[in-house]
Parts: structure tokens; C-alpha cells; sequence
């Protein structure tokens, strides 16, 4: 059997299922050479992924593996492009960082926010309805999650295209000269901004502005007492970590998902005469086709042996979620999207100390934004050929994405607001 994969080719994005299927199968950690030239270790059974996710001995901080703090330096960003943050820090640093924005994003503070997000999305549908064909990525998946990561933190609107532009310079290719110049650049254009924007946000220096009165994340960080608990560069890094983690993901997560129900049209028939059926349809989009393939590397503090392969401490490991959540070991018939599916434990939000801080602002998001579009496009179908979708390549590729995605509306049903 070829077990040879090259993760950032454009033919592997378009089918890296059946490959994934194949290292389960026959090289369940399977090592080899990253994008940047390092080795690295994959991890693609259910099991074995989730285990990994909630073991203290793979570190998230690069300085475990020198080898490969070597390479990140070499792009200039040695604790990540996103600097230092809670996703790239181990204990106590990562609980501490945690605790401060785990309490803006309980179930309940989230979900109200459903009047606001559902606005913001009646507005984007509003504004594609009538037309015969749209690119749903332009027309909803994108301004959705960047419009609501933007409010909550309290970033001025205008400046949201910005940020869309500076995420996508963020994830650029650490493989080539040009994604480099591209990583570095918009690294320094975003800080500059955030930077800029924290200081005529903090107490006293627009005498407007009370920030503690003021219902967003950011005004919540860096008010009076709180000062102690980040320093400049953390709370640079949290904020750049929420833009672009609460972004770019729930952006794929719709467009995958969408494209997951259009492909298959009895399963979006039976959620449309069964809408109770809605949270767990999107449980199983994510675990189907979810955004996060492969999550941001971890590194071995100590020699680890999984599935009878030793990975060498020091080694970076690359955990699987896009296969992990397709393990038939776990999951009966997995390559089948089933709406219905009963006891759908995916991993696709990760596990562990790092579980994913926005998933109850990612479900709701989501939810709104599948019943809304289903509710207003009875007809809602596929405006191309499913070949001719092109997955989004470059970057650290840990991403999986749609460039477009073109769609028939069909007749606007009139929905009661
Ligand atoms: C469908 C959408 C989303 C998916 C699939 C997703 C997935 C994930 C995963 C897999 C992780 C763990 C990464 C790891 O262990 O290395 C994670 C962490 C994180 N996510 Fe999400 N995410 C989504 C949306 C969001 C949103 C909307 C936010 C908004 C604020 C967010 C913020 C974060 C943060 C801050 C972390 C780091 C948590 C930590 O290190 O403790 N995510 N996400």
C-alpha cells in the first residue's frame, strides 16, 4: 500500500480521507517530512488522538523541541505567528490565561448573543436574496464569524476587512520566501493596530469611554485590576488568538458544512422536515468534514511510544482530528454523513486542557446560520460540479477550507422574523 502523502498538494485537500484511512489502517503514527523541511509525527487513530490531546507530555510551547524552534525562528516567530497565547503555553501560564476569558464564553453568556448574531445574518442573507447565484463563503461564511468575534471584543466594524485580509497573511505558507515576507508582514500590521487600539482603549485616555461599563472582552482585559494578570504581550497574543481562532475556523466549518448537505440531498430533506434535528446535523458536519484537520503541533517532552512507535522527545506531532473523527474503530460507517447519528463523540473541538474555548459561540453561530439559510432557500443547491470546488491550499495547512463556494438560491421563502 502508498502511504506517502503530501499534506500541502492539491490533490491530497480534495481527497485526504481515503489517504488517512490508509495510515489508520498501516502507520497509525506515521512520520514525515513537514512543509518546512522538519520532521514531523502524525497521529490518526480516534483513540490515540485523544489521548495525546489530554497528555502533559506533549508540550504546546516550541522551546520542547529545539529542532523545530530552530526552523520557527528562522520565520521569525518562534512562539508561533500569533505570538504568545494560551494555545501555545503549558500550565500554569495556560491556566492562568484561560481562566480570564473562559467566563465570556459559558453557554449562557453566549447564548445572548442569538438575537445579535441572528440580525447579522439576516442582514448578509438579505443582501444575496433575489440573486440567482451567489458564493456562499463571500455572502455568509465569511462576514458571519468576524462580524461577531469583532463585536465581542469590541473592535470597531470598519476595520473588520482588515482583519480578514491580516488572518490570511497570518496563516501563509512558512515554506516559502514570499509566505514568510507575508507571515511577518501581517503579524506587524495587526499588532500595530491592536496595539494602537489597547492604548486608546485603557482607563482614562478617552474620557467617553468607562471600560468598565463597556460590555466587550477587550474593555473586560484591560480594566482597572486587571492589569496584573496579562502582560502587553499576552494580551496581544489573546487577542490576536480570539480574532483569528474565532474566525477562520467557523468560517470552514459552515462552508464545509453546507457543501456536506448539498451533497448529500436526503439528509438535507430529512432536516428540513425534522429541524429538532439541527444540533445534532451540525455535531455531525463537524465531525464529518470539520475545519480544524490537523491541530496546531504539539511537542514531546520525553520519549512516547503510541500504537508501538516510539516518538523521540523533542519530536513535533501533528494530532489528525479530519481522520480521527473518521476512525472505524470509533465511528460506525464513518465516511457516511448521518444526521441521526447516535453517540457522536468527535473530537473535531479538540479535548483536554486546550478544548476549544469558543465552541458554545461556534454551535450557536452555526446553528443560526444553518436554520436561517435553510429557512430562506427551500431550493438551496450546488452551483458547480463537486470537482471543480477548490480546497484551500498553502499555509500551515492545518485548515480545511473551500476557496468558493457557488450556490443557487432559488425562490426566497418569506421567513417570520
Ligand atoms: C467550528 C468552529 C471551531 C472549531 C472546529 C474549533 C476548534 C478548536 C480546536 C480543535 C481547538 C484545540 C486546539 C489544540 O488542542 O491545539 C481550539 C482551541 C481554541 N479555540 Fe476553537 N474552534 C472553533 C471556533 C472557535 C471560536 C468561535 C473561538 C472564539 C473565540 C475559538 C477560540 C479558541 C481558543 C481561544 C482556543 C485555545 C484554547 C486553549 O488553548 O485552551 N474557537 N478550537
Amino acid at each position: 500500500m502508498d502511504l506517502s502523502v503530501d499534506l500541502s498538494s492539491e490533490a491530497f485537500k480534495a481527497h485526504p480521507y481515503p489517504a488517512y484511512a490508509a495510515l489508520r489502517l498501516d502507520s497509525p503514527v506515521h512520520r514525515l517530512t513537514g512543509p518546512m523541511g522538519s520532521e514531523v509525527f502524525l497521529i490518526t487513530r480516534y483513540q490515540d488522538a485523544r489521548d495525546a490531546l489530554a497528555d502533559p507530555r506533549f508540550s504546546k510551547e516550541p522551546k520542547a523541541a529545539p529542532e523545530w524552534a530552530k526552523v520557527m525562528a528562522g520565520v521569525g516567530d518562534d512562539e508561533g505567528p500569533m505570538g504568545r497565547n494560551m494555545l501555545n503555553s503549558d500550565p500554569p501560564d495556560h491556566t492562568r490565561q484561560r481562566r480570564l476569558v473562559n467566563k465570556a464564553f459559558t453557554p449562557r453568556r453566549v447564548e445572548a448573543l442569538a438575537p445579535r448574531i441572528q440580525r447579522i445574518t439576516d442582514d448578509l442573507l438579505d443582501a444575496v436574496a433575489g440573486e440567482p447565484e451567489t458564493d456562499l463563503m463571500a455572502a455568509l461564511a465569511h462576514p458571519l464569524p468576524i462580524t461577531v468575534i469583532c463585536e465581542l471584543l469590541g473592535i470597531p466594524l470598519a476595520d473588520r476587512r482588515d482583519f480578514a485580509v491580516w488572518t490570511r497573511m497570518l496563516l501563509a505558507s512558512p515554506a516559502t520566501e514570499e509566505g514568510i515576507l507575508s507571515r511577518r508582514q501581517g503579524n506587524e500590521e495587526m499588532s500595530r493596530y491592536l496595539v494602537d487600539l489597547i492604548e486608546r482603549m485603557r482607563p482614562g485616555v478617552d474620557p467617553d469611554r468607562d471600560p468598565d461599563s463597556q460590555p466587550d472582552l477587550l474593555s473586560a482585559l484591560i480594566a482597572p485590576g486587571r492589569e496584573d494578570q496579562l502582560d502587553g504581550r499576552e494580551l496581544l497574543g489573546m487577542v490576536k488568538l480570539l480574532l483569528v481562532a474565532g474566525h477562520e475556523t467557523t468560517v470552514n466549518h459552515i462552508g464545509n458544512g453546507v457543501l456536506a448537505l448539498l451533497r448529500h440531498p436526503e439528509q438535507l430533506a430529512l432536516l428540513r422536515s425534522r429541524p429538532e434535528l439541527l444540533p445534532a446535523a451540525v455535531e455531525e458536519m463537524l465531525r464529518y468534514d470539520g475545519p480544524i484537520e490537523r491541530v496546531p503541533m504539539r511537542f514531546t517532552t520525553e520519549d512516547v511510544e503510541i500504537a508501538g512507535t516510539v516518538i523521540p522527545k523533542g519530536s513535533a506531532v501533528n494530532i489528525v482530528l479530519g481522520s480521527a473523527d473518521r476512525d472505524e474503530r470509533r465511528f460506525a460507517d464513518p465516511d457516511a454523513l448521518d444526521i441521526e447519528r447516535k453517540d457522536n463523540q468527535h473530537i473535531a473541538f479538540g479535548h483536554g486542557i486546550h478544548y476549544c474555548v469558543g465552541a458554545p459561540l461556534a454551535r450557536l453561530e452555526s446553528r443560526i446560520a444553518f436554520r436561517s439559510l435553510l429557512d430562506r432557500f427551500p431550493g438551496l443547491e450546488l452551483a458547480c460540479k463537486p470537482e471543480e470546488l477548490r480546497w484551500r491550499i498553502g499555509g500551515p495547512n492545518i485548515m480545511r477550507g473551500l476557496d468558493t463556494l457557488p450556490v443557487r438560491l432559488g425562490t426566497v421563502a418569506d421567513v417570520p422574523r
